[in-house]
């Protein structure tokens, strides 16, 4: 019997970021400038950790109750699933999330921003997915925020995530944002990713019926690894 191999899909050129994009300036310090070597990877790298339902408590995927009490700002639901190319889902895999408070400042000694930290806002959690590959957040509304890329610059509202996958190895990292943001025309991350349709990709999407009445808003963000619709990612090798 001959066993037949499935190629894995390629997705189309220009959904990924290049490594040195010029108006994202940091890229430009950080892009590699020789070839890269290949170092073998142990098994403990690429078989492991594994996640079990357990792993996790429900309260790490509630960013709205780290503290004493609420945080300031706009609390959202953002719930999606975590997919490979032909919609196969990705089950029991680590999801991380990070963000900046509904003021744009993240708990971090480097973040300087001249702008209120929240007592009630940590701005991090997890969750493992589930046999659907679905994940749910509840969390505020991340406010934009300023960096030094030029004069004026502010990043677009986003969420950062980062799908553990099946090892260490094989972290991958994207950053969630909001429909109808107007500096996302002005955002060079964003704008670093050649494929217009790519980049919508990274827009959630509001969904009414997420929507808790008189409590969050909801936004869809599914999250997919590989194939013509995958999400671009910051770190793809
Ligand atoms: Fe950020």
């Amino acid at each position: 019997m001959i066993a037949t191999v499935r190629p894995f899909d390629l997705e189309p050129d220009g959904v990924q970021p290049p490594y040195d994009f010029p108006a994202y300036t940091s890229t430009q310090k950080r892009a590699p400038k020789r070839a890269p070597i290949h170092v073998a990877h142990s098994l403990s790298e690429i078989t492991g950790p594994s996640f079990g339902a357990n792993w996790s408590e429900p309260i790490a995927s509630d960013l709205t109750h780290q503290g004493k009490g609420e945080p300031l700002g706009e609390r959202i639901i953002v719930e999606g699933r975590v997919i490979d190319g032909d919609g196969r889902p990705l089950r029991g895999t680590l999801l991380e999330l990070w963000q900046a408070n509904a003021a744009g400042r993240y708990v971090h000694k480097r973040d300087q921003h001249d702008a209120p930290l929240d007592p009630n806002f940590l701005g991090a959690g997890h969750a493992i997915t589930d046999d659907d590959g679905g994940f749910r957040f509840l969390t505020i509304k991340p406010g934009a925020y300023p960096w030094r890329n030029s004069h004026n610059a502010w990043r677009p509202a986003h969420i950062h995530f980062s799908v553990f996958g099946a090892g260490f190895a094989s972290r991958l990292i994207t950053q969630m944002y909001f429909p109808g943001d107007p500096l996302l025309a002005l955002d060079p991350i964003y704008n670093s990713i050649p494929d217009a349709g790519a980049r919508e990709r990274l827009i959630s999407r509001y969904d009414p019926e997420l929507s808790q009445a008189e409590y969050a808003l909801g936004y869809r963000f599914d999250i997919v690894l590989r194939g013509p619709r995958s999400t671009p990612l910051e770190n793809r090798t």
